[in-house]
């Protein structure tokens, strides 16, 4: 059966349950993507999704949403010399698709943060962690077999919230043990 994921702040994790070397990626606010740049030749964003669609249960109950109410959802694959890194995937709910936030509709491959993490008046959540388990939704949808660890924050622009969950992707981890 599923079962909901656990967020906890990441002071609720026992440190030692993560691995080391994958620690701080899981709680730094600094752009991801420039710090892929430095581990990566090339990094690019695959755009998987960026329509209107449904919120998973763990997004509404975050969000407050109605399950059946309409979102919008961006999908990205963040790939690093052609491996699958780091999924993102951003949650808008319609009252909030106004301003600053309608731009995400629009990004394509340009990245979430060059409109958001730039914009003083755009304020961040503390990051929520959690160790995904197969049979999560997220881990269907990718078709991950292994628990994989994952963060999520909301932005906040004008009372409105939108939520960004990133999975940290087993190729990531693999490569991040090596180096
Ligand atoms: C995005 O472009 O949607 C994106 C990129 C990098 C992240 C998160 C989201 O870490």
């Amino acid at each position: 059966m599923y079962k909901r994921s656990t967020w906890h702040s990441p002071e609720r994790w026992r440190r030692s349950w993560w691995p080391a070397r994958f620690a701080d990626w899981l709680t730094t606010s600094k752009s991801m993507t420039r710090r892929m740049k430095r581990r990566c030749k090339k990094v690019n964003i695959e755009v998987l999704f960026s329509a209107w669609g449904r919120a998973l249960p763990d997004e509404c109950e975050k969000l407050q949403l109605l399950a059946r109410e309409q979102v919008f959802i961006r999908e990205i694959m963040m790939i690093c010399d052609n491996e699958p890194w780091l999924y993102a995937r951003t949650i808008i709910p319609q009252k909030a698709l106004i301003g600053k936030f309608q731009r995400i509709k629009n990004l394509n491959n340009v990245p979430l943060g060059k409109v958001l993490y730039k914009d003083t008046s755009i304020k961040r959540t503390p990051f929520e962690v959690a160790l995904i388990q197969p049979e999560n939704p997220f881990c269907k949808k990718l078709e991950i077999k292994q628990a994989v660890w994952a963060r999520r924050s909301m932005f906040i622009w004008r009372q409105k919230e939108i939520l960004l969950s990133e999975i940290f992707l087993p190729k990531m981890q693999e490569r991040l043990e090596q180096i």
